[in-house]
């Protein structure tokens, strides 16, 4: 049986999809089938790893939309990706106007991300990813409702980023208490490192001082600027990109890292 976890944090930019799709690339070398679900409108996650000639047929819209008329089946929203075993779930622009409606009138639509794939994936890959939208709103409670853990990236350079890790926590105490228990807090990822950075090295020691060194993942990513250059080249991972770099290397330490836990 696979494994879904959720990448959230309420702030923006901290590293939520370069996590994802890193860490899910990683994986994939090792031997883990792994799916990515893009669980954000914005599709920046879909972008980096759907081939640019993929027509999208079905996705997550399809998915969660509750008037759909031509409904999909799960294994047709799943997509190839260049990385053998890695696959997505894709998302579209569109899915941004469903979240009024199906929070208004859909009493029960925290939960239709879990009854709309939880047990295909698990069923059908090692690791599954949803890389969370910067919120706390219904999107993000759909991902929290389908996962088993979740692990929350935050930003070095920013002292607001741990203030997202906090609103992410609150959610998850009220998931649990809710209709998803088992739900576990896995780690804190520390994204975007600068060690000449004495201000980085605060915002560090501050995570740990408030989330517990054991919160936290011992392997962190380093700022690089390849992370940047990859987002212009579409269907490409670090690994592909420049897999010699420190940013692949720091990601297959972080994956090695993550398998210890299961
Ligand atoms: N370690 C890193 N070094 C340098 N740049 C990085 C690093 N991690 C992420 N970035 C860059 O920071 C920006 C934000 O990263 P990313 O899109 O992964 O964040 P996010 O949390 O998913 O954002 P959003 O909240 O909009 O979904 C991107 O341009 C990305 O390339
Ligand atoms: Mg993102």
């Amino acid at each position: 049986m696979g494994l879904i976890g959720a990448v959230s944090n309420y702030k923006g930019g901290v590293g939520k999809t370069t996590f994802t799709v890193n860490l899910s690339a990683a994986l994939s070398y090792k031997n883990k089938k792994t799916l990515i679900i893009d669980n954000d409108p914005q599709a920046d996650s879909t972008r980096a790893v759907l081939p640019p000639d993929a027509r999208i047929e079905g996705c997550l819209y399809h998915l969660l939309n509750p008037e759909e008329t031509r409904p999909v089946e799960i294994k047709d929203c799943i997509y190839r990706t260049i990385h053998k075993n890695l696959f997505i779930l894709p998302n579209i622009s569109e899915t941004s106007g469903l979240e009024i409606p199906l929070a208004q009138n859909y009493p029960n639509s925290n939960l239709y991300l879990r009854k709309a794939v939880r047990e295909y994936v698990v069923n059908n890959y090692d690791f599954i990813f949803i890389d969370c939208p910067p919120t706390l709103s219904l999107f993000v409670n759909n991902a929290l409702y389908a996962a088993d853990f979740v692990m929350i990236p935050m930003d070095a350079g920013s002292g607001n980023s741990l203030e997202g890790i906090k609103g992410v926590l609150d959610l998850m105490d009220s998931v649990k208490k809710d209709k998803n228990p088992d739900l576990r807090f896995l780690k804190i990822l520390i994204n975007k490192v600068d060690k000449r950075k004495s201000a980085h090295q605060a915002v560090i020691d501050d995570a740990i001082e408030r989330f517990g060194a054991n919160n936290v993942f011992k392997n962190s990513i380093p700022t690089s600027s390849l992370f940047e250059s990859v987002e212009f080249v579409k269907g490409q991972t670090i690994f592909s990109f420049a897999q010699k770099s420190k940013g692949a290397q720091s990601f297959r330490n972080l994956a090695t890292e993550f398998l210890t836990f299961f």
